[in-house]
Formats: C-alpha cells, structure tokens, sequence
C-alpha cells in the first residue's frame, strides 16, 4: 500500500515509510512539544505533491498558523483553512480562509447572528456538529468546483473542541462518531490532541489508527525534545523514542541515537505492555462495531438512546482502564443492538415516489 509521509524524513522512516492512507491519526504532545509545526510539514508535504489539503484550527487563528509557518520559509498560501477559533471576529480574514459562522444553514445562522450582532466579541458557538458540517459542506463543495477529494486534513486541536464543546458523557460518543466521520471521508487526518491526563485514556487515542507523541523535558538547562510511535496499526514501527530538534528548516528527527536523557515518566504510559495494547484493541474494535450497529439505528430510525448511554459508560471504563468492565458493557450494548435492528423495518428507501394526496386504500 502507498503510504502518505508526514514530511519529517527521519520520522517517515520510524513508520516504515509513512502513514497508511485515509485513516485519523492522533498527534499528541505537551504543549511547546512541535504539535502544529509536524501537522504544518504533513500539509505542506501534500501541498508540494498538489494534493488538496485542509486545516481546521481552534487553537490559533488562520493569520497566526500562517505567519508561524512563515517563519520556516513555508507558503501555506494554497492551504484551506477553515477557522474554528471561538472569537472569529477578532480575527483578519483572508480568501481562503471559511469561518464557521458564516457558512452554516439558515438555522445555525440565525443562532450565530444573535450571538455576533452584540456589541461585544463573544465566543462563538463552536460544537463538534458545526465543525462537522463545516468540513461535510467544504468537502462536498471542493469536490464539487475540482472534482478532487481533500487527500489530507488536520484537526488542531481536538483538546480545544473539547473544551468549547464537549463535556461529560456525550462527548465520548461525539468523539466517537466525530472520528467515524473523518474515517469516511477517506482523508488521512491528524487530529492534534494533548495528553492532559496520563491516567486515562482520551477517547480520540484509542480510536485512532495510530499515534504519534512528541515529548519535551527540561533537562538541566536544556530543553529536550524526542518523537515517539505509540501505536500504529497494520504495520510495523521503529518503537524507540528518537531525538527531535526544531530549527530553521522545521523539525529534523534523528535517527542515529536515542535522546540522551530520558524524559521523567510519570507513571505507566497506554500501551506500554504488550498485553495491554492487545486488549485495547480489542475493547476498541469492539467499540467500533457497536457504533456501526448505533449508525445503522439512526438509519432505521430505532430509539436507541440507553444505548448510547450504556456505550458512554463502557468508554469511561475504558478510559479507567478497566477493560473487564468496558468490554462487558460493550457486549451488552452489541446484543441490544442487534436485538432491536433485528426487529426493526428497513431504512426508508429515499427514492420512493411520493403518496398522493390522501393516500391509496
Ligand atoms: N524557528 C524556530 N526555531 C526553533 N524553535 C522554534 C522555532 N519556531 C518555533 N520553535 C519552537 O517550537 C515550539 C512550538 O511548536 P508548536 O507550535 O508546533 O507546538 P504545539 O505542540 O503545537 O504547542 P501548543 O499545544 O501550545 O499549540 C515552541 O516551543 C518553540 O520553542
Ligand atoms: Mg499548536
């Protein structure tokens, strides 16, 4: 299979090549750790090979990525960005930058107006639906206008839409079929996340295809910094943390030497074990069925909302780490499931002529 590189020559290499194609990918890090710089090489790699290329950024408006970039000696010019940062109005527009509030349907935009005609600049209503559809609306219309498909998307940052937008139970299942929608769009997509806490597991690392962690420690009075592969499925990696350095030219991974000093680990990191790794992809692909089974649902228009509930409840186990629970609870789910699909009509096919007036005895 091709693979896509990320840009970074020596961490190409630690994946044996590249990424696989159209599937998400976490990049995760402390911040400072190079995060927005790799997702930058990566966009510019597909800029440079003409592949269209879309970046969605909540944490930085649009002219900021820009001039960062430029800093490198790097045009981003040709990239899409689509502008999610909450406080859109304080920010300069240019052409090929879409902001979120303008481009939503009538309903969304009343709602948006109302929050933009006050005097003062107010966070702007910024949800993983909106985000959504911005990126379904962006996709359909760029393959509408150059019959191309985007080939490469980030997400920066997942923490942010988070944070604007998710809380609780729901945000695991916004998450999940948040990732399910950037699967379908068969882009390869980094979604840039931050490991807030290392004691749970955020639900976009275990439902990614694979993870890319950048590290940065204090070491004396020297910053350090290393790239690490923590996962990545369907293929081979090199599994060392290899030195990073951020210069002119970008990031320059190195391949000849491990980092001198190890950065101080604060407990066991996901997929240290082998055996862990392995049950974390089970309860994950597990997971993944049981939310095609909620999709086909939704489809057949069959209430399933205690489903959702009970699915929420198997990721918070998994987060916990509490496999034993996730995965019976995630049973339960695929069981009930199929229970009611079983029982259920077929979706209503679209196509179907009308009924006329009063109907047909
Ligand atoms: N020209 C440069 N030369 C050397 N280092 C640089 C240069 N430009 C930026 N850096 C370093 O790169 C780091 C920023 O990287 P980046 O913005 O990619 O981090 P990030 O992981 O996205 O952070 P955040 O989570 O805060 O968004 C800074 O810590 C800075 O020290
Ligand atoms: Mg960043």
């Amino acid at each position: 299979m091709d693979r896509v590189k990320t840009g970074v020559a020596g961490l190409d290499t630690m994946l044996s090549g590249g990424l696989l194609p159209a599937r998400p990918y976490v990049v995760s890090g402390p911040t400072g750790g190079g995060k927005t710089i790799l997702s930058a090489h990566f966009l510019l790699e597909g800029l440079h090979a003409q592949e269209p290329c879309l970046l969605v950024t909540l944490d930085e408006p649009p002219i900021e990525v820009k001039s960062n970039m430029a800093v490198f000696g790097w045009n981003m010019d040709r990239l899409k960005i689509l502008d999610a940062t909450p406080d859109v109005r304080a920010h300069k527009r240019t052409r090929s930058v879409i902001d979120v509030g303008t481009s939503l349907d009538v309903r969304d935009m009343e709602q948006v107006t109302d929050i933009r005609q006050s005097s003062q600049v107010r966070a702007l209503e910024v949800t993983v639906h909106s985000v959504q559809k911005m990126i379904k609306q962006e996709f359909a219309q760029h393959l509408d206008r150059t019959k191309q498909r985007y080939k490469r998307i980030v997400i920066d940052s997942m923490t942010a839409l988070k944070m604007f937008s998710m809380h609780g139970e729901d945000s695991r299942i916004l998450i999940q079929s948040f990732l399910r929608f950037l699967s379908e769009l068969e882009a390869t997509t980094l979604i840039v996340s931050e490991h807030l806490d290392r004691t749970v597991l955020e639900t976009e690392f275990f439902l990614s295809r694979g993870e890319i962690r950048l590290h940065k420690w204090l070491d004396g009075s020297f910053i350090r910094r290393a790239v690490s592969v923590e996962k990545f499925r369907g293929s081979s990696f090199d599994d060392r943390m290899r030195p990073v350095a951020i210069t002119a030219k970008g990031m320059v991974v190195s391949l000849d030497s491990t980092p001198q000093s190890r950065e101080p680990s604060s407990g066991p990191k996901p997929g240290e074990s082998l055996l862990e790794t392995r049950i974390i992809e089970e309860v994950s692909n597990a997971i993944e069925s049981v939310m095609r089974g909620i999709e086909e649902a939704h489809r057949r228009q069959v209430a399933i909302r205690d489903i959702e509930v009970a699915l929420s409840r198997a990721m918070l186990a998994f987060q916990r780490r509490n496999y034993q629970k996730a995965m019976k609870l995630v049973l339960s789910c695929d069981s009930a499931l199929k229970e009611r699909i079983g029982v259920a009509p077929p979706p209503p096919t679209p196509t179907a002529p009308p009924r006329p007036p009063g109907g047909i005895r």
